[in-house]
């Protein structure tokens, strides 16, 4: 049997960096301050958000670790993490967003059933790992962007150890198109590298599959099968969560069945260097944020608004470090799954909203307001970012 074990109550937690704002303790679901996002364009490990579900796995023993292939697959396989690391190794730069970050502010609106999450349930790492196309290869599912497996399979299911009260104490799992997987333009891995550094406890360790593009909960933590399956997973998370419904949806009309499992997520930008409520001197202000769009799509412009949303200006971007501006023509950053950080500056002398809207490559906009996107599981709060600025009278 593989080592990898899921602990039955929260006595084995690993240690957390002393600044994570803590959502939730039992089980640990914690984010950063807003700053500590716009510090570097890769997120540090410490600091990147943690969104788990049960008690953290516990792998004693790297050498007795192995992951199972089965399913529709001609011939089931068992890999240990020597056998992953000998296949090539690619690293992606990614940005894993949670599908409720900012899902505080939407539950202003009206209530709905989830984690609080401000604004930094997100985070940009370089991850390294296997590709999946590669490791599928092995089991007789070749790259090509066929739909279907040799044996009828159509989605790659993944499957944790953990223990979920939502799946009955069973583990997490969920699942993406086989032709996801096997496209190595969707740049899917299993990695067991974070920033260059083996995985931490937290993030997976040893291994865990990272869906570029695609709301957190697709990327799978401490996997301990891969199965090769005819229709989506039927698990929790899948089905009956991470599903986005209209605001008329409430909790005694809702069929789960109506709606597809979330895959990207929308454009999404935030101020970072500002908190809800602000008060300032006069003088000028510089902001700085994030904005990421799903799908691979990147980050167009950024729009920044000083009076509440009535005048806009264009954000200067940064892309690979806070120091670098984006050149938009650069073919060669290849950081299409990865966020922008961004500048804006204005004089202000009177008490104000600070606004930011993003628009991704393909046209879209965040929505003006959250209360048209509202959802009962309070997921994908992209609405445009507002936080109040007071500024102080000099004569006070
Ligand atoms: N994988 C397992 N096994 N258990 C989990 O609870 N949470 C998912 C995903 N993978 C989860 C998981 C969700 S909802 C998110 S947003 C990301 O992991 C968070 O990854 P992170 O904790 O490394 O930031």
């Amino acid at each position: 049997m593989s080592s990898l074990r899921a602990p039955s109550n929260y006595s084995e937690e690993p240690p957390r960096h002393p600044s994570l704002v803590v959502n939730s303790q039992e089980p640990f679901n914690a984010e950063p301050p807003r700053s500590a996002l716009i510090a570097s364009y890769v997120t540090p490990v410490d600091l990147f958000y943690k969104r788990n579900h049960g008690p953290i796995p516990v792998l004693d023993d790297i050498e007795s670790y192995y992951m199972r292939y089965c399913g529709l697959v001609e011939k089931p396989l068992e890999l240990s993490m020597a056998d992953i690391r000998k296949l090539s190794k690619h690293t992606v730069t990614a940005t894993l967003q949670c599908a409720g970050n900012r899902r505080t502010a939407m539950s202003k609106v009206k209530p709905v059933k989830g984690v609080g999450c401000d604004v930094s349930a997100i985070g940009s790492a370089i991850w390294g790992g296997a590709k999946l196309a590669d490791v599928l290869e092995l089991v007789g599912i070749s790259k090509s962007t066929s739909v279907s497996s040799p044996l009828g399979g159509n989605h790659v299911e993944f499957v944790s150890v953990d223990m979920c009260k939502e799946e009955k104490g069973g583990p997490y799992k969920s699942s993406i198109p086989l032709l996801q997987a096997t496209n190595l333009d969707a740049e899917v891995i299993l990695a067991y590298e974070m920033n260059g550094q083996p995985l931490n406890r937290d993030h997976g360790y040893p291994l865990r599959v990272i869906v570029p593009g695609v709301i957190g909960a697709r990327s799978v933590k401490w996997l301990s099968s891969i199965n090769i399956i005819e229709n989506e997973c039927q698990g929790f998370f899948t089905q009956r969560d991470y599903k986005m419904f209209p605001p008329t949806v409430n909790w005694e009309n809702i069929d789960w069945s109506t709606r597809r499992p979330q895959m990207d997520f929308p454009v999404q930008s935030v101020i970072c260097s500002l908190e809800e409520e602000n008060t300032v001197e006069p003088g000028k202000i510089v902001v700085h944020g994030y904005a990421v769009s799903g799908g691979g799509r990147g980050i167009e412009r950024v729009d920044v608004s000083f009076d509440g949303g009535k005048t806009w200006e264009e954000a200067i971007r940064y892309q690979k470090s806070t120091e670098v501006p984006y050149v938009a023509d650069d073919t060669s950053s290849g950081d299409k799954w990865a966020w922008v950080l961004f500048k804006a500056e204005a004089d202000v002398s009177h008490t104000t909203e600070i606004v930011t809207k993003a628009v991704d490559i393909a046209g879209n906009v965040q929505p003006e307001n959250v209360g048209v996107i509202w959802n009962l599981r309070g997921i994908l709060n992209t609405s445009w970012h507002r936080v109040r600025v007071e500024v102080e009278d000099p004569n006070f």
